[in-house]
Formats: C-alpha cells, sequence, structure tokens
C-alpha cells in the first residue's frame, strides 16, 4: 500500500501511474500493515499538516517516504518533508522528487516496493 497526500495534483498524478496500490490520506485514516508514504513538500520545508496528523498514529507500519517537492524552494528545502519525517521517526527516504518526476523515479519508487513491501502489504 501506498499512503498519499496531494494538494495539486503531482503525487496523485505519480501514483496513478505506479500500479500499486495506494490510498489518499485523509483525517483519522488508519493503516495496519506495511505501507510507503508519499508526501509532498509544504511552506518552507514543512510535511504537511494532515501528513504529520496521519504520522502521530501510522507511523509504525511506515516503511519508507518518497517527496515532492520543487527544486525552486532551493536546495535547503527542496523535499524537506521527507528530511523532516526520517529525522522524527528513522523512516528511510526512498526518493526526493522534482514536481511529477521522471519514469526513472517511479522505477525506484517501483523496485523498492517489490522489494520491501511485496505480497506482504497489497
Ligand atoms: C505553498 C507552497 C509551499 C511549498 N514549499 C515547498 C518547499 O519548501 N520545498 C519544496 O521542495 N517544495 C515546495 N513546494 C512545492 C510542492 O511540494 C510541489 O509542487 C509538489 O509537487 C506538490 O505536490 P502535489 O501537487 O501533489 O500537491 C511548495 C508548494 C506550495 C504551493
Amino acid at each position: 500500500m501506498i499512503a498519499f497526500a496531494s494538494r495539486t495534483g503531482n503525487v496523485r498524478y505519480i501514483v496513478n501511474k505506479l500500479g500499486l496500490p495506494h490510498i489518499e490520506i485523509v483525517e483519522g485514516l488508519e493503516i495496519v500493515q506495511p505501507f510507503l508514504l508519499f508526501t509532498y513538500t509544504d511552506g518552507l520545508g514543512q510535511i504537511p499538516s494532515i501528513v504529520k496528523q496521519f504520522l502521530l498514529q501510522n507511523h509504525k507500519y511506515c516503511k519508507g517516504v518518497i517527496a515532492s517537492g520543487n527544486s525552486n524552494f532551493g536546495q535547503e528545502n527542496f523535499c524537506k518533508s521527507a528530511d523532516a519525517i526520517n529525522g522524527m521517526y528513522h523512516i528511510p527516504i526512498i526518493r526526493k522528487i522534482d514536481l511529477r518526476g521522471y519514469q526513472s523515479d517511479y522505477d525506484a519508487i517501483v523496485a523498492y516496493y517489490n522489494n520491501v513491501i511485496g505480497l506482504v502489504g497489497v
């Protein structure tokens, strides 16, 4: 499973391309199986608040984080949501993606998913 948050559609676009099971994060969502988190980046390198809330309850089963950001925000802030989540929960960073990214980004996510979530987390 991939749990995702998307405000302007970039993450949603990518998730729909991956061909992997996914669910949008809404208030109160609980996941009790291994999953990857896919988030955008807000503010100046911030974790979106809906994702922050979600992680309070759900970080235990989260096996990796993917972030989308915009490199125009500068090296310091680019996809820093992923670093913040890694710092808080020690969840490994799988990929940082500029906006909608490239096929090579999608391939890397699918490869990680198949290795780490595999059939456990369909
Ligand atoms: C208000 C605002 C703040 C943002 N801040 C950052 C940022 O600090 N770092 C970054 O890498 N991207 C930042 N972004 C870019 C988004 O994270 C990026 O466009 C992402 O692809 C959006 O994903 P979504 O379309 O799924 O919502 C920001 C975008 C907006 C609108």
